[in-house]
């Protein structure tokens, strides 16, 4: 399989099965947006609820906001958003087309008609609106380009509020907005896209033992959501790459279809971003340790991680084709704590009262492990383990007329009552099992 050919596979199986759909499809979709369906919305949690397990809940030392999206923009103009938070623009003078000058190989001529390509220059990513009536710049806002501003912004609040000792940190999770030039790769380079950020305010000193830790930290989620180590490459930024606020930066690297590309970041912002809003707001956002009585602005440890990219690393290196029984079929090899469905209850005739009443029983007795119980009786069983196996499903159960107990249809007679055929999504095997004993077998699998 190309790798072309794989990435048309995962969107066309995300779109196929619920997780992701190209956004305002009826009208012709809109560059840069994608909606997630009814599968990619839970896997989408899951990969929340883990990171904020992990990044926040997990610790004694972090706590959560969910700060707005519009800010004042004095905001970014003091974070240096305004002056510096471009990419560098090229325009065809023939076609009008406009392309990421660092995205070609050859600046001079146009990829599309061959036209010659004007100047570069830099165009500002964040989106611009009005708040309230007016429509003039007075009333200009932006729509944060990345969450962390919020944080920044409430870094004084939380101390107010909760008198945390440094080192402390604050997460959140939520929406930002970049008009990026050039969207691609389905949800990788998206302009509405989430992240789940944590700025790590520390003593100067200790920065460098704070990074290593939030390095650690990434790769022991990496392995929780199911990426193989493997799959995951470090890369130090040079000075140059560098964002503007910067003094040392890892790029997360995953092997997507399309190349090895960032999946997520980590950089130390040292006193920038505090220092520049203190200036900027008149504010003293210095903290004053209580033992020592020093006061000083904390530098920052920032783990940044992008939802989106999260998401289409997983359904890449969870996507599989193997031959199941003599016939072809694709399943997705999705780590089951994260995955959206954890079981799928089913009994074997949809026509047969007694088989659907203990199926529901079973069902209603495995939800006391998990909510995440589907239940299928369409199709013959075939069908339902083929769709369970594209939505990453781990376990299928089926009730048959061994788990009624009926002697006409067990050589035991009666020997297999209350018992269920558990199936494995990844080798297909089945065995049988109690009730008890397929509840087990999930809650292993989910913790
Ligand atoms: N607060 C730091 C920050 O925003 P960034 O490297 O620009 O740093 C952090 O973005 C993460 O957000 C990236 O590693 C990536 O996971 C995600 N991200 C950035 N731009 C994106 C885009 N256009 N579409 C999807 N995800 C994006």
């Amino acid at each position: 399989m190309t790798d072309q050919n794989l990435m048309e596979k995962i969107v066309s199986l995300a779109k196929r099965r619920g997780f992701v759909f190209p956004g305002s499809e009826i009208y012709g979709g809109l560059a840069g947006t994608f909606d997630y369906g009814p599968m990619g919305v839970v896997l989408k949690e899951n990969i929340e609820r883990l990171w904020l397990q992990m990044f926040r809940d997990d610790r004694d030392d972090m706590y959560g906001v969910d700060a707005a999206i519009l800010m004042n923009p004095k905001m970014w103009e003091s974070s240096g958003h305004i002056a510096g938070f471009s990419d560098p623009l090229v325009e065809c003078e023939k076609c009008k087309k406009r392309f990421r000058a660092d995205h070609l190989d050859d600046t001079k001529s146009c990829p599309e008609c061959g036209g010659k390509l004007g100047e570069e220059r830099q165009f500002n990513m964040m989106f611009k609106t009005h708040a309230g009536a007016m429509e003039d710049d007075s009333a200009a806002v932006y729509l944060r380009p990345e969450t962390a501003g919020g944080i920044f912004a409430n870094y004084k609040n939380v101390i107010d509020s909760i008198h945390p000792k440094l080192p402390f940190g604050i997460a959140q999770i939520g929406k930002a907005f970049r008009n990026e030039i050039a969207p691609r790769d389905f949800i990788f380079r998206l302009r509405e896209l989430s992240q789940m950020e944590v700025e790590y305010f520390v003593h100067p000193r200790e920065w460098e033992q704070a990074f290593k830790e939030w390095q650690e930290m990434m790769h022991l989620f990496a392995i929780a959501i199911g990426l193989p180590s493997d799959s995951i490459h470090e890369l130090e930024i040079a000075d140059t790459d560098r964002a503007h606020y910067s003094k040392r930066t890892i790029d997360f690297e995953f092997d997507y279809p399309f190349g090895r590309k960032e999946l997520w970041g980590l950089a130390y912002r040292t006193d920038f971003d505090l220092s520049a809003h203190q200036k900027g707001s008149n504010t003293s956002l210095e903290y004053l340790d209580e033992e020592t009585k020093e006061k000083f602005i904390p530098h920052v440890i920032e783990p940044s991680l992008g939802v989106d990219r999260t998401v289409l690393a997983i359904l890449a290196s969870a996507y599989r084709e193997d031959e199941l029984g003599g016939e072809g079929r694709t399943y997705l090899a999705l780590a089951p704590k994260i995955a959206p469905v954890k079981a799928m209850v089913s009994p074997l005739l949809k026509n047969k009262p007694e088989l659907v009443a203990k199926a529901r029983e079973v069902r209603a007795e495995l939800k006391k492990v998990h909510p995440a119980i589907a239940w299928d009786d369409n199709g013959n069983i075939g069908k339902r383990y083929r769709r369970q196996d594209e939505i990453g499903t781990p376990f299928c159960i089926t009730i048959d007329f061994y788990t009624l107990g009926d002697p006409t249809t067990s050589s035991g007679q009666g020997t297999l009552k209350d018992t269920v055929t558990l199936r494995h999504r990844d080798t297909g095997e089945q065995e049988r099992l109690t009730v008890a004993e397929a509840a087990a077998r999930i809650r292993a699998a989910i913790e």
